[in-house]
């Protein structure tokens, strides 16, 4: 299961532990994902990583705040058995600077081998690939297309093709 890690804030001590997201999370990880912007609505959230946890995914970890105390941070990633793709990655705003989001990406990456990926793929935003670099990311020869589906029936985006 998780391991705990320990950060001293001066005379202060704290502890979280890394640990796979589990239904009662829910609540924590959708507020902290809503509070970075990287996502909107809170109850669309918890309902579509609620989805991912019943599917039985075992890529979405949580840093929590030790004893049983509330979610700092929050990454989600799935398999497609070839490349493991880490969409969302969030550390709460109080809790920056202090090495939580390694720590996850850490839990990741043991899975991600475990698992035989051949590599990891993150979605970054333009002012965090730094954070990416510096865990050993590079921008690969390729680029990625996102054909957005909010707001259509899927078939309509298609329907101009042979
Ligand atoms: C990006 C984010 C997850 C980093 O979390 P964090 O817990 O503060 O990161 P860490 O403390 O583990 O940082 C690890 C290293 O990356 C560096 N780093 C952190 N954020 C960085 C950034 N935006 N740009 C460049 N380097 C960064 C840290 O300085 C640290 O380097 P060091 O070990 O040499 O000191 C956090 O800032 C966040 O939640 N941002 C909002 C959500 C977001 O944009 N997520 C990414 C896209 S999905």
């Amino acid at each position: 299961m998780g391991m705990s890690q320990t950060r001293e804030i001066g005379a202060e001590k704290e502890t979280y532990t890394v640990r796979p997201m589990v239904e009662s999370d829910l609540t924590g990880v959708a507020r902290i994902l809503v509070s970075s912007g990287i996502c909107e609505d809170e109850d669309d959230l918890s309902r579509r990583v609620g989805l991912l946890l019943l599917e039985g995914n075992r890529l979405c970890f949580v840093a929590v705040a030790d004893p049983g105390g509330p979610v700092l941070g929050v990454l989600l990633a799935i398999f497609n058995g070839f490349h493991v793709f880490l969409s969302h990655l969030a550390v709460h705003a109080e809790h920056r600077g202090l090495g939580v989001a390694q720590r996850l990406h850490e839990e990741l990456l043991v899975h991600a081998v475990r698992l035989g990926a051949k590599g990891v793929i993150a979605d970054s935003r333009l002012t965090t690939t730094g954070f990416f670099y510096r865990l050993g990311y590079r921008v690969p020869g390729v680029v990625f297309l996102v054909n957005r589906l909010e707001g259509t029936d899927g078939m309509s985006r298609t329907a101009h093709l042979p």
